[in-house]
Parts: C-alpha cells; structure tokens; sequence
C-alpha cells in the first residue's frame, strides 16, 4: 500500500515507520525543510526507545522516504494519514488550521480514489469539516477518523500491539473499510480488537480516554491527600482499591499531577467542546483544577520543611520530564516546581537521563544541569524527585546522606515510600504516604 504520513511529530513519526515495518511504502511529510534532512539522514528528532532502530531499517528497506513536498507526497499515495498539530488556542478550542492546509492540499491533488485519515487529536466534528473541504475533489476522497492511543516512552510497541484501533468511518463506505482493514490487518490479527464506529463516536473516544484517564490520576491524588490527614497509606488503599477487577490497578498512581502533551489539553478541549454545546462536564472542569493544584504540591510541601522560606536554598531536582522514558518536558511538573524555586529566589541543580536539553531551551542558566544525578545532591538543602526514572529507583542513600545538607527527601512518586528512609534518618515525604 503507498502510504502518505503528513507531519513527522510523535504520532506522525512512530507511525509512518510503524507502517513501514509492515511492508507498506511510505512516504512521510513535514514542512520543515531541516527536519526532513535530518531525518533523511537517520537521525530521529525525538527520544522515544526503539524509533531510531525503526526509522533505520525502514529507510535502508526503502520502505521509509521521507519529503517536504505535500503535493507530490500525497498525489502519489492511495491513503493520507494526517498527523500534524493541533494545538490549544486560547479559547481552549484547538486551532484546525494545519488539519485544513492538508485536506485542502489533498483535494487540489489526488490523482485516484483516495483514503484521507484524520490521526491527530481533533475535536468532533473535525471529519465533518474536513469532507467539506475534499467535497469538490477530481476524485473520491473518503476521510476516515482513527485516533491514535500510543503513550510516550512505549510509543513503538503501543502502534505495533495496540490494545484497539478505532476508526470512525460511514457504516456503508466499503472502499474505505477494505483499505483500513488491509492496513491495521497486521496488527489486529484478532480482529476483534479493530473497534468500528461513526466519525463523531471516534472523535470523542479519544478525549474521552484520556479525560477518564486524568480523572483517575486527581482522583487518586485527591485521596493521597486525605491519607495524609487521616493517617492512612494511598499504597494500601490503592492496592485495595484497584483489586476490584471493575476498577483495575492501573492509572491509580499518586504523584506530583499529570503532565504530558496530551492529558492536560484534551481535558481543556472535552471540556470546550461541551460548552460549545450548552453543556458543563463538572467532572472533567473538576479534574483539570484539582491537577493545577495537585502541581503545586512539591513546592508546597518544600515550604512547609523550610518555615515557607525558600530564599538561597539550594533544591537538587531529579526528574525534568513529565514521565519517564522521553524527553518531553511539556506540561511536567517539574516546570511548575522550578518556576515557583526561581520566583522564591531558590537555587536548583537538576538532573534527568533525557530531559536535561529541553530544559536548557527553556531555563537557560537560570537552573544549573549536572550530568551525575549525586552532583545534583552535593550541598542541597533537599532532593526532591518528580520524575520515576528507573536510575533513580535504588540510589545509594549512604551516600546521599553524606552529600545532602540537610536529609531532607520529597519523594513526588513514592518510589521509596517502602525503603524504610525515616528510620535512616532522613526526612522523608511522600504524596500520601503518613508513616
Ligand atoms: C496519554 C495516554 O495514556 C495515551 O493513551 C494517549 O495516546 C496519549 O496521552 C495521547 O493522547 O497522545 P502520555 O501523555 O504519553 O499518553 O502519557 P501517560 O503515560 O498517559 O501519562 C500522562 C501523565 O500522567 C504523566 O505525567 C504521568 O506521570 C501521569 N500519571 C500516569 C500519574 O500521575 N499517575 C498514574 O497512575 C499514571
């Protein structure tokens, strides 16, 4: 099948190659003219485990090309996939335009019956919209809404064994249906696991996961705080609690709030779609602000360790992404804890396996960056980890002890909420952990 991918970000990226590794010729596209170089080149623009080996055997199979060229991309592909940004305007909504430029692109160009599938985030009513504008094309255009589930970190594995694949598309559209079949066939062997809906159906499901999925995550952060305060352990509760099989353990972690490209937008975008149509989502408006205030908590929790004055303290940050195994910052909490540091006249030498350059782009020498995550220890008034990466799972508190000024540990992801750290000594704080 000859494939165009429009947009080479994370969805874009895994899956052109993604469909590659399953013998389909594609071609991917970006407007950035550097990027596409670069890319040519084998070099993969993002850190994501796995996608620098696929992107590597796909363009050495010649399965996998890659060009700035839209027009001639898509002319020549009998399925367009779009997976181009969408980013949040300031009303909440999200800004369509690029999702436009290449409806508009593939109607003045298609040179056969063609498949234009909508991947990026879109809110309902996006396939719609976009049928309007192939409408008019010199031939058939059929667009098909198929939302992508893929996390960052397990990006690969998640396009290569999804859990489902939806596609929204008009029940009685077998053109479409046969070419989607064909394409998503090797991956949903079991074909069960292909889930076909109308467009509109297939639009929301997308918000509606992640939004159910945040809505776990404060919920989980709410309780943690009232463990605190009734002496209870969010471990053991969560462990109760998730041992309903109709609630399940997973997305029941306390932590330091959700972060990410995804979580946060799309509850904003659900939550303006609603009010588009005279309808208030209490429950996702809730989730939204009890994860703004749910950021706020390291900082809060640093204050109350240090009389709330935070002036020439020196804070050794582990962790600057918003979850482990990338190295996206967007939206971590991290940003939020240094921005509330720096405003408070503390000093922070952080550390992070991959996150460190993002936050250089951002802080510049505003935050000092050590390569040897102990650097970041040596003389700190506190080491407080927001990020679970694995390296920092089993660290040498020995050694820690020695290093820190005052034994002071925040643990944003109650990673060593079992190590027994009080009892060594330290002062130890977790999210929702009293012993
Ligand atoms: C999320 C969804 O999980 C994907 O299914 C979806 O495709 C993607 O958004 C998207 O819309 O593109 P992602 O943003 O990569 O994926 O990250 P998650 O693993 O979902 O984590 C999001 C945030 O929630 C992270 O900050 C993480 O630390 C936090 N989290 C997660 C918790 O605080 N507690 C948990 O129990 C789970």
């Amino acid at each position: 099948m000859r494939i165009c991918m429009v947009g080479t970000g994370y969805v874009g990226l895994v899956s052109g190659a993604g469909f590659a590794e399953m013998g389909n010729d594609v071609v991917c596209v970006d407007i950035d003219k550097a990027k596409v170089q670069r890319l040519r080149e084998g070099e993969c623009p993002i850190f994501e485990p796995g996608l620098e080996e696929l992107l590597a055997r796909n363009i050495k199979a010649r399965r996998l090309t890659f060009t700035d060229d839209t027009a001639a991309a898509v002319a020549g592909a009998q399925v367009v996939f779009v997976g181009v940004g969408t980013p949040p305007r300031s009303d909440g909504g999200a800004d369509l335009s690029a999702v436009d430029k290449v409806a508009e692109t593939v109607a003045a160009n298609v040179q056969q019956e063609t498949v234009l599938v909508l991947k990026s985030t879109v809110p309902v009513g996006t396939n719609a919209r976009a049928r309007r504008i192939v409408a008019n094309a010199k031939h058939k255009v059929h667009v098909v809404s198929n939302p992508e589930f893929l996390k960052e970190g397990e990006a690969v594995n998640d396009f290569l064994r999804p859990d489902r694949v939806v596609l929204g598309c008009d029940a009685d559209d077998t053109f479409a249906r046969d070419i989607m079949e064909r394409i998503y066939h090797p991956v949903c062997l079991d074909r069960n696991r292909i889930i076909w809906m109308a467009p509109a159906s297939a639009e929301l499901t997308k918000y509606v996961s992640n939004t159910m999925l945040a809505m776990r995550i404060s919920f989980v952060n709410e309780i943690a705080s009232l463990c605190e305060k009734v002496g209870a352990d969010i471990h053991e509760v969560r462990h109760g609690v998730g041992s309903d099989v109709r609630i399940g353990p997973k997305f029941l972690y306390a932590g330091p709030g959700y972060g990410g490209s995804c979580f946060p937008k799309d509850v904003q975008a659900l939550v303006h779609t609603a009010r588009e149509h005279g309808l208030e989502l209490d429950l996702a408006v809730s989730t939204h602000r009890v994860n703004e205030r749910q950021k706020g908590f390291l900082a809060r929790k640093l204050k109350s360790h240090t009389d709330g004055d935070l002036r020439g303290k020196r804070i050794a940050l582990w962790g600057l992404t918003f979850k482990p195994r990338t190295d996206d910052v967007r939206e971590s909490a991290a940003l939020m804890l240094i921005d509330v540091l720096l405003t408070e006249g503390a000093e922070i030498v952080a550390h992070d396996p991959e996150g460190m350059q993002n936050a250089r782009a951002l802080y510049g020498d505003r935050i000092q960056l050590v390569e040897d995550q102990y650097d970041a220890a040596k003389d700190a008034d506190a080491l407080v980890l927001v990020t679970e990466w694995r390296q920092y799972q089993n660290p040498d508190f020995e050694r820690l002890k020695t290093l820190l000024r005052r034994p002071l540990i925040l643990d944003g992801r109650n990673i060593w909420s079992t190590y027994g750290l009080r009892k060594q000594g330290f002062v130890y704080e977790g999210v929702g952990v009293s012993k």
